[in-house]
């Protein structure tokens, strides 16, 4: 069987997709076989951050309409990795929440198959149906923050709808800029885990390098000098099951 990991939100942007690709390449680049689902059905962009948008003809509403099957909609990336992306679609769908109870019910499927080491799933920001959903029994759920009180606030909800489902809960603190948690403009790290209560999983630095490879169609932790990619490979060793120590800022 394969280990699920669900990268969700409360608010968006906070940097859910990038998480979810580089955490899937650094999991390939540990020798696993990775599958990344674009469960944004509305706001598609994995493919994006993986640098695939001009890749790939179809996606999952293409399986669920029946004009092709899920094999061909799976993209291999470039390289040596083990690692597939499924698309989300280009256009808002007519039904939503139908292709949502379809990718649903195909996540299932592929998991029983146990066909890939990890199964990636990269959520739409927000709560209720349709995400909670997401949520699995068993689950890893990564809750998604940056470092301000309405991301914190938010992802304490989404914590609470993730645990009510009896998902396993972590959370993972992105863009933390340590200058401005030094000079006080910006929260403490230590307080702001404790008020979440949520456990935690990772620490994302500040990167600027992060928009340069979004631009360049290259993932962050395959750019020279990101420092946010010991961030990432942190996270994939502990999602891989091995205790890894936290990105270190001092
Ligand atoms: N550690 C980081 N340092 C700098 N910029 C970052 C970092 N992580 C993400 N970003 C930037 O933040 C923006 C939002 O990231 P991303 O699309 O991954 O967020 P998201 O949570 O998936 O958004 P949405 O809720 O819309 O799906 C992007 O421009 C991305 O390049
Ligand atoms: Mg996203």
């Amino acid at each position: 069987m394969s280990r699920l990991t669900v990268i969700a939100s409360g608010k968006g942007g906070v940097g859910k997709t990038t998480l979810a690709a580089n955490l899937a390449a650094c999991l390939a680049d540990r020798g696993k076989k990775v599958l990344a689902v674009d469960c944004d059905v509305c706001l598609k962009n994995l493919d994006i951050v993986f640098g695939l948008s001009d890749s790939h003809i179809w996606d999952i509403s293409d399986v669920f309409a029946g004009r092709c099957g899920l094999e061909d909609a799976l993209v291999k990336t470039d390289g040596n990795r083990s690692l597939y992306v499924l698309p989300a679609p280009l256009r808002t769908p007519e039904d939503p929440h139908a292709l949502t109870e379809f990718i649903l019910k195909t996540v299932k499927e592929i998991l029983c198959s146990g066909q890939y080491d990890h199964v990636i799933l990269d959520c739409p920001s927000g709560a209720g149906r349709g995400i909670e959903d997401y949520f699995f029994k068993n689950a890893n759920v990564i809750v998604v923050a940056t470092p301000d009180v309405t991301s914190i606030h938010d992802a304490q909800a989404i914590a609470a709808a993730a645990y009510a489902k009896g998902a396993s809960v972590s959370l993972v603190v992105n863009r933390i800029n340590a200058k401005a948690v030094e000079e006080k403009k910006a929260p403490d790290i230590d307080e702001m885990i404790d008020t979440v209560g949520i456990r935690l999983f990772g620490l994302i630095p500040e990167d600027k390098k992060t928009s340069e490879a979004l631009n360049s169609g290259v993932l962050t932790v395959d750019t020279k000098r990101a420092r946010s990619k010991k961030a990432y490979e942190n996270i994939a060793a502990r999602t891989d099951g091995v205790f890894t120590e936290l990105y270190k800022f001092w």
